[in-house]
């Protein structure tokens, strides 16, 4: 089965968030059960050098933005053919995939990614001009939407298209006079295409077109049919609920495993992680600037600042975190009243608090390795990775029971530490109050090293490898193309 996976960033070439992670890996354990698969993205900067990748077709000028050029290299460190799309008018600048410095969206978000969309569908082609052509389409999120209608509007042969939703809060929409533009038909803007309250919505359109639809937990499956987490959409996604199903993410463990992690002072596994630990921790407290005290329990936290991820719930609990003798260590990057608020509480309070505003890859890591929990108060998470990583560290997740946090952390409660299940801190209301209660009750664990050791065992030992979602994907696929290998 040949597979063509397209997507806006892929790490470790392009990374903003789960996404990359996502299209990182899950490709290579599609491959591994011998699908004939190849990635698309664009060119940003410097992604040609780092994958390798020369001109092998033209596309020509579709959007009258100058010629688009495919180069064709590999995902690095593997065999994976990665195509990427060289149009430098769209990507060739500084700045991250959606935003420039300052932190506001391209200006041209709507070419950028109605051009990723538009070349995708081309590559799906039967008269491709790369002489490959997929059985399967599958696309990511918004940024990816378009190339489902475009294949339905050029009629004749396609491949099977697959939608996944990483997330319903973000759904590129722009003003209608982008139909032409595009060399969209006007007879698909209506309320049943993909026309969203007089734009254009290429989410919808992804939702629309699309053979079958996947978001990436069983529960933000569910959740995503309801007012209170389908952004307007969930009337769309009721209406397709027999095509869409929710599987759940994957962790790379050749990545995120504290005993092969590079970026730790100290590796460690399951048979050393107190030691390991310990060792972490203090290296970290030492470099933030924190109190090296090993008693302290450190929470972390490693995210985007939006609104999403909950963490201005996190700024009200901290008085009362503090009172208790926690430290929190936080490496995020986003809103900016956020991040303000993150640098001024670390700077009237630098004996418990450290924060670092970007995004490194490296203290990602590092913090996973040092902490005792990892917070993540989000007030939806359609699938979220930080906190599968975490059990692997043997650190323990706080977080809101939503989306893929529910499906992946069992809270710890008198019956499940009895049985030994528990992984984590659940509760139940995104409340500063109710996530006040969850640290505490997390700190009152930490006081109890035997349980916490038990507990840690426990998500140590769970395995969230990426094989199983792949099978789930593989059999999506062939129930739309029976006849496929
Ligand atoms: P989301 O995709 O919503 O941001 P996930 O939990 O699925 O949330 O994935 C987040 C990914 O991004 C993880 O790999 C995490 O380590 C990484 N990440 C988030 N913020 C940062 C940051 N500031 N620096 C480094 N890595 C980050
Ligand atoms: C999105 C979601 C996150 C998910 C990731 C990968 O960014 O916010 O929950 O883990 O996509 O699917």
């Amino acid at each position: 089965m040949r597979l063509l996976f397209a997507s806006s960033e892929i790490f470790p070439l392009a990374k903003t968030g789960g996404l990359a992670d996502v299209a990182g890996s899950l490709p290579i354990a599609l491959h591994a059960s011998k699908l004939d698969v190849r990635l698309l993205m664009p060119a940003y900067p410097g992604v040609a050098e780092k994958s390798a990748a020369r001109p092998v077709g033209n596309l020509g000028d579709p959007f009258g933005l100058g010629s688009t050029v495919i180069l064709e290299g590999h995902l690095p460190g593997t065999d994976l053919p990665l195509w990427l799309i060289d149009n430098p008018n769209l990507y060739d600048r500084d700045g991250g995939p959606y935003l420039n410095g300052d932190g506001h969206n391209w200006p041209d978000n709507d070419m950028r990614f109605g051009l990723l969309s538009w070349v995708a569908a081309r590559l799906g082609q039967t008269n491709s001009p790369l002489g490959w052509v997929p059985d399967i389409l599958h696309l990511q999120d918004w940024q990816t939407g378009l190339a489902s209608a475009y294949l339905n509007a050029w009629g004749g042969q396609r491949p099977g298209l697959v939608f996944t939703i990483h997330n319903m809060a973000y759904q590129g929409v722009f003003p209608a006079d982008l139909v032409p533009r595009l060399g969209l038909p006007w007879s698909f803007y209506t309320p049943d295409g993909f026309e969203f309250w007089n734009q254009l919505s290429y989410l919808k359109a992804g939702l629309i077109y699309s053979d079958k639809l996947t978001t990436v937990s069983p529960t933000y499956a569910r959740e995503i049919q309801t007012a209170d987490y389908g952004f307007g959409m969930e009337g769309v996604l009721t209406a397709r609920s027999r095509d869409l199903s929710g599987i759940l993410n994957g962790a790379d463990y050749a990545i995120w495993d504290p005993a092969k992690d590079s970026y730790l002072t100290r590796r460690y596994g399951p048979a050393d992680v107190r030691a390991g630990k310990a060792a972490n921790k203090a290296a970290l407290q030492k470099d933030l600037g924190l109190p090296e005290s090993p008693d302290a329990p450190l929470l972390v936290a490693i995210t985007r600042l939006s609104d999403q991820k909950g963490m201005d719930l996190l700024l009200s609990a901290m008085p009362a975190v503090i009172a208790q003798g926690a430290q929190l260590a936080l490496v995020g990057t986003g809103e900016r009243a956020l991040e303000d608020a993150f640098v001024a509480l670390a700077r009237s309070r630098p004996d418990h608090v450290a924060v670092r505003i970007g995004y490194s890859e490296d203290l990602a890591h590092r913090l996973q390795a040092a902490a005792d929990f990892v917070l993540m108060p989000s007030r939806f998470e359609p699938c979220g990775l930080t906190q599968i990583y975490a059990l692997r560290y043997g650190t323990l997740p706080i977080v809101h029971r939503t989306g893929g946090l529910a499906d992946t952390i069992v809270d710890a409660t008198y019956d499940t530490m009895l049985v030994g299940r528990a992984t984590g801190l659940v509760f139940d209301q995104p409340t500063v109050s109710a996530f006040q209660w969850c640290i505490e009750r997390a700190i009152g664990l930490y006081r109890h090293p035997e349980q916490m050791a038990r507990i840690q065992a426990t998500g140590m030992r769970q395995d969230f490898g990426w094989q199983r979602a792949a099978d789930h994907y593989i059999n999506l696929y062939r129930a739309i193309r029976p006849g496929t290998a």
